[in-house]
């Protein structure tokens, strides 16, 4: 552990304001455990708070401003001084209930820096602390109690990240219609503008980075906003109320955080912002299964049957028996049923504010297809659609929870359509709407405070059109997964909708959020009126590898589910639970395999996902215990199999012995994918 106080050379009063700064600028520096990042506080001519990180004695971030716009008062970062700092660090390993890893080590220093201004300023205090762990950083404003300030108004907040090097991005806008359901670019970094996080970057010098934020709580997301060339500030997403945020002191923001690595592999390998959540706060949440599900949902997506009441109706009993029969015979541990409540008219957007939570459609019969499931051992997971109505939902949140509780149901998909900027929160007035963002402050209270009254009932949430993921599984692990990015459901809007590079990216940039209900398992490779997709049939099993959730889907109709008995075979067996996950090739963008080992078993499964270039890959299985021998039973890409024609659903099979430190070659097909599984016997 390294720290130290340094002071700078006096600087220069070449000040264009008549305010007072300090003579002598203070400078306070701490490095990770392992000395290889090195951050930098101080405060510049006219007082303005910086911070600059090196890696291994390289400048990876150079001087970043930090500070706010308050909207009722001036801006809180000239004139400020270092009043004092404090040191610290940690080393711990925890257990998460469910995840890619049962364990996660977090070691870390810390330092934490108070800021004061200068009284012609407004004397307000801010402190910032800085948490250093090998491989990436996060730093968050802790605001304490003051007499100068009760409330904060926040117009905007200036952390700038000012990046030392230019080279490529991954990335999709933020602010747009659509919400995180975009289409990833690749550009320069300097050709970035407005983006989401999390954003990655490979620099000139091959390094790897992704910037994002954790424990997003009662504050709005973050927006990656270039300024010029390579330096970027936050732009914070907007709010109906004026401020984009408002906060009585005193309170932290979210952590700014930064994952850094060599490569592809410690990006993904890193538990940055899991670390840098609060610890769980709900106990045992044994409750909650990990499991692969099917649903009523395929056939609205493509358009063969409806959400709303009608002549094809999907949600009818039925059909949700049938879908629970077929759970039953091969394993899914639940069925989603979408479409059930009455409300839904039809429309699209701005639909939500008919919709009930608990009451069913006439042909829907919700208690008995409850009780059906649960004597087949299969669990109907329920579905709360709000249109982006979130003065309805929250109406009804309570209720609507405990129906689900009372059926026994112990996972809710809800969902969001409404444009950016489209949410309606309950205005001042009785009957009357405040329009907010999915991402802005009073959307991220309310995704938190669903979270929060589903526990009480038991009840695990998917969040679909949602906040980004920043972390709060640790705190909150009933918050299972989310959607929020393009999932399957565009392969049935278009051909190619998503190319084959969608899902190879997703994995370095989406997923280091958190899961995601990405649902795979279209086997038929088919989406509305024949559309193909961009995926060979083992890319469709490379998925349940490459993009993890505890709920993972197999989204095709149960009709083209059975006629793939050996893919229905590998889905049945893949768990949704893992004790380790390891990136065992990939680039961003390009490809990714993974090789993880089932939390319940002592199976591996090694597989991912490919873009429209084929290779040939060595896969070392070092991995393996030592001392076993393996079965391995492969699903791989056929010969001259591509996502471009017919081919793509040629698929072959294999079975072999395997030991720790063989070679497994592996061909992938453009658009192709993987999937083995290694048993190892008893
Ligand atoms: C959009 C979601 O992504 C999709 O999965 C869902 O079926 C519809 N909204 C309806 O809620
Ligand atoms: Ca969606």
């Amino acid at each position: 552990m390294r720290y130290t106080l340094m002071l700078a050379a006096p600087l220069a009063l070449a000040l264009s304001c008549a305010f007072i700064t300090p003579a002598v600028a203070e400078t306070v520096t701490a490095s990770s455990p392992d000395g290889t990042l090195v951050v930098t506080v101080t405060t510049d001519a006219d007082g303005r708070p910086t911070y600059s990180l090196s890696r291994k004695g390289r400048l990876l971030i150079g001087a970043s401003m930090l500070g706010f716009i308050p909207s009722d008062g001036p801006t809180m970062q000239r004139g400020n001084r270092i009043v004092g700092h404090e040191t610290g660090g940690g080393k711990e390993t925890w257990e998460q209930p469910w995840g890619e890893r049962r364990f996660v080590n977090d070691h870390h220093n810390e330092l934490l820096v108070r800021f004061e201004q200068v009284p012609d300023w407004g004397g307000r205090r801010m402190n910032v602390r800085f948490r250093l762990f090998n491989d990436g950083f996060g730093f968050r404003y802790e605001i304490p109690e003051q007499p100068a300030m009760k409330v904060m108004r926040i117009a905007d907040e200036l952390t700038e990240f000012n990046i030392a090097q230019n080279g490529t991005a991954w990335w999709i806008p933020g602010g747009e219609w659509n919400r995180y359901e975009q289409v990833y670019q690749k550009t320069p970094i300097d050709g970035v503008s407005t983006a989401h996080t999390p954003i990655t970057m490979k620099l000139a010098d091959g390094t790897h980075l992704a910037f994002h934020e954790a424990a997003l709580v009662d504050y709005s997301a973050m927006w990656f906003k270039r300024q010029t060339g390579t330096a970027f500030r936050t732009t914070l997403s907007p709010s109906g109320n004026g401020p984009k945020v408002v906060r009585a002191l005193p309170f932290n923001t979210p952590w700014r955080s930064l994952r850094i690595a060599d490569g592809a592999r410690g990006l993904v390998e890193n538990d940055l912002e899991l670390n840098l959540n609060e610890p769980n706060r709900l106990g045992d949440v044994s409750w909650f299964k990990p499991m692969k599900y099917i649903g009523i949902w395929w056939g609205m997506i493509r358009g063969d049957w409806s959400w709303a009441e009608g002549p094809n109706h999907g949600a009818t009993t039925t059909r949700a028996k049938q879908y629970i029969d077929f759970a039953a015979k091969h394993g899914f541990g639940g069925v989603l049923v979408e479409g059930w409540d009455k409300g839904w008219n039809g429309t699209w957007f701005g639909n939500g504010r008919d919709f009930s939570y608990t009451e069913a459609t006439p042909d829907f019969d919700l208690e008995a297809v409850a009780r059906y499931g649960a004597q087949k051992g299969v669990m109907l997971i329920g579905h709360h659609e709000t249109g982006g109505n979130i003065a309805n939902y929250e109406a009804q949140l309570d209720d609507a929870m405990k129906l689900y509780d009372r059926l026994g149901v112990r996972a809710v998909k809800t969902g969001y359509v409404a444009d950016a900027g489209g949410i309606l929160a309950p205005g001042d007035a009785p009957g009357t709407y405040r329009a907010e963002y999915h991402d802005g402050q009073r959307a991220v209270q309310h995704h938190l405070k669903v979270v929060q009254t589903a526990a009480r009932y038991r009840i695990a949430i998917n969040a679909h059109e949602p906040v980004k993921d920043t972390g709060l599984r640790r705190t909150y692990p009933n918050w299972i997964d989310r959607e929020g990015a393009r999932g399957m459901e565009y392969n049935a809007w278009g051909q190619f909708a998503n190319g084959p590079d969608h899902e190879p990216t997703l994995v370095y940039p989406r997923m280091l959020s958190g899961p995601m209900d990405f649902t795979p398992g279209v086997l038929s490779l088919e989406g509305a009126n024949k559309v193909p997709l961009a995926s060979t049939l083992a890319k469709q099993l490379g998925l349940y590898l490459a993009i993890y959730s505890p709920i993972q889907m197999a989204a095709d109709f149960i009709e083209n589910l059975e006629a793939h008995p050996r893919e229905l075979a590998f889905i049945r067996q893949v768990p949704a639970d893992w004790s380790e996950s390891h990136l065992i090739a990939g680039e961003v963008g390009d490809y990714a395999i993974f090789a993880r080992k089932d939390r319940n078993s002592d199976d591996w499964y090694v597989g991912g996902v490919n873009d429209a270039t084929p290779r040939d890959l060595s896969l070392k299985l070092d991995f393996l215990d030592p001392g076993r021998v393996y079965t391995a039973t492969i699903w791989k890409d056929g010969e001259g199999a591509t996502y471009e024609t017919e081919a793509r659903h040629r698929i072959v099979y294999a079975t072999l012995k395997v030991k720790k430190g063989d070679v497994l070659p592996a061909w992938l097909a453009p658009g192709g994918g993987l999937a083995v599984r290694l048993n190892p016997g008893k």
